[in-house]
């Protein structure tokens, strides 16, 4: 059986001070989580050290959410995988809709983050989804379908996690049905294979990640603003 897979994305949030209390209230919680499910956080990269130090359950995951393309070497701003994998990260977002809408970047130089995320033991968590316009013209899974290719090639798909997120359902309160959350993570699904972990992603809520993760191939979420508070984040964690 496939593990379900609860990662919060906290995007540019918090300072190392809020991130210490944040997992001070949350190490004082008794938590009954979820059965065969990993969880954990994607953190400002400046902030990993302190998650890491904070976390009291080792299995708790702490995830980046970028790396550069190249290993080392004169990029002035960039952070490689061999810095985070350094500090303890076992995950790393890669491609995500904002990353692609603010920073360009496109299908192939995810494939090439998530290469050198792989090659280092780090497990990328691959972003796709389409645009509003894109769904509203009905082009969804053939703009899915064709980011999974681009994105996934010579990729080990057993040891990846892809998160659909439709780009109209980020932040916007706007989530898409269940129904509609499988349709396409199934589409996804026949593109990768039956191991790969796959995310939904977009506006879930700790009232909305039940039916969520009873759809047969979502194996779990990738939540932004529900994760920021410690309540909400244990809600969405716990059964
Ligand atoms: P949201 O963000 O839950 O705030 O919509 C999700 C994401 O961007 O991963």
């Amino acid at each position: 059986m496939r593990k379900k897979i609860i990662i919060g994305n906290w995007k540019m949030n918090k300072t190392s001070k809020e991130v210490k209390e944040f997992f001070e209230e949350f190490n004082k919680k008794e938590l009954k989580t979820r059965s065969n499910t990993l969880y954990g956080l994607a953190i400002p990269a400046c902030n990993i050290p302190f998650a890491i130090d904070k976390r009291v359950n080792k299995k708790f995951i702490v995830a980046a959410q970028d790396i550069s393309k190249h290993l080392s070497g004169a990029f002035t701003g960039e952070i490689s995988i061999l810095m985070l994998k350094d500090l303890g990260v076992s995950h790393v977002i890669i491609g995500h809709s904002e990353r692609r809408i603010y920073h360009g970047e496109t299908d192939q130089d995810v494939n090439t983050k998530a290469k050198i995320a792989l090659e280092h033991g780090v497990i990328p968590i691959i972003c796709v989804g389409e645009t509003l316009e894109q769904y509203e013209s009905k082009q969804s899974k053939k703009i899915v379908e064709k980011q999974i290719k681009d994105c996934v090639k010579d990729l080990d798909l057993s040891k990846i996690v892809i998160a659909y997120e439709p780009v109209w359902a980020i932040g916007t309160g706007k989530t898409a049905t269940n129904e509609y959350a499988q349709v396409m993570c199934n589409h996804i699904r026949k593109l990768t294979s039956d191991d790969t972990l796959i995310q939904y992603g977009g506006s879930v809520t700790p009232e909305t990640i039940n039916d969520l993760l009873k759809q047969p191939d979502v194996d779990g979420a990738l939540v932004g603003g529900a994760s920021l508070k410690v309540d909400s984040f244990i809600k969405l964690i716990e059964k």
